[in-house]
């Protein structure tokens, strides 16, 4: 099927609108098949049919499933494994010598997708029990979408899911397994909260020690991104890291904050 120029603006524009994400038109293809699954639920016979009818004012639902069926939520555990690895290695141990006193961490996963990225934080300090005894540990993932939450939440994952990424190890010894699939164990899940939330909106309350924000402000408009980073500037703690995805840096998006020189791939908030 064929996306008209008209539709394609109209419907990318939905997902902009409410998300900040821009489908470049090197991406406009995934408007097609991501949304004849949303076509054929309604009965809908052609994207600028579907385009008049989610624009109109009524149409909160639909719009919703438009926008949740053109969000890219690829991920997967320890994505990007050697910045979880110096940060297990070494991003954990300065924060626990500067947080020796309170013996707390605060850590948010924004734009988590399915949980494998809050999940993977929650593995690292698995894997050193007696370093993190008597510490209180709170890891919270995010995301606009609904769904994603719910999958979060529900800590079940495919066989594929966990073959991206996942260590054997930490598959025998923190999930279970059900039918064909996977369920972390609940005292890992535990470990961490997942709600729905939009980059858009003010970040969730308090301070954070770490923050990710990975592979989600990449096709942000520049002034968005820059907002995005300014207000996680303002949530993190003046020592606080921030991780980016692998292909993503703060260098020309904003000065609030600047990449840490000894620990690659980290970023501090600029003093
Ligand atoms: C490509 S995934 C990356 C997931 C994970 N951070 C990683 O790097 O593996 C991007 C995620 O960001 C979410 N997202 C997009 N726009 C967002 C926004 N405005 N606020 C919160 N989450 C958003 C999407 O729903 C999606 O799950």
């Amino acid at each position: 099927m064929e996306v008209t120029p008209l539709a394609a603006r109209s419907l990318s524009g939905l997902l902009e609108q409410s998300t900040g994400q821009q489908l470049v038109t090197g991406r406009r293809w995934r408007i097609e098949t991501a949304l004849q699954p949303v076509m054929r639920a309604h009965g809908i016979t052609s994207l600028d049919q579907l385009a008049g009818m989610a624009v109109q004012p009524a149409a909160h639902n639909l719009r919703g499933e438009v926008v949740e069926a053109l969000l890219n939520h690829e991920t997967s555990f320890f994505r990007d494994l050697a910045v979880f690895r110096s940060l297990g290695a070494e991003g954990l141990d300065l924060l626990a010598q500067a947080r020796a006193d309170k013996r707390r961490l605060r850590i948010w996963s924004a734009g988590c997708s399915t949980g494998q990225e809050a999940y993977s934080i929650a593995l690292l300090f698995a894997a050193k029990p007696e370093r993190w005894e008597g510490w209180t540990i709170e890891i919270l993932g995010t995301d606009v979408s609904p769904a994603a939450i719910a999958q979060a939440q529900g800590a079940l994952y495919s066989q594929f899911e966990v073959q991206r990424g996942l260590p054997i190890g930490d598959l025998l010894a923190r999930f279970d397994p059900e039918g064909e699939s996977w369920r972390i164990k609940p005292q890992l899940k535990a470990k961490v909260t997942f709600q729905v939330h939009n980059l858009l909106d003010p970040a969730p309350a308090g301070q954070f020690d770490i923050i990710l924000c990975r592979n989600v402000l990449l096709y942000f408009s520049a002034e968005r991104r820059r907002m995005v980073l300014d207000r996680l500037a303002a949530a993190i703690a003046p020592d606080g890291l921030l991780m980016l995805g692998a292909g993503e840096t703060v260098l020309g998006q904003t000065d609030a904050f600047q990449p840490d020189m000894a620990l690659r791939g980290f970023y501090r908030p600029a003093a």
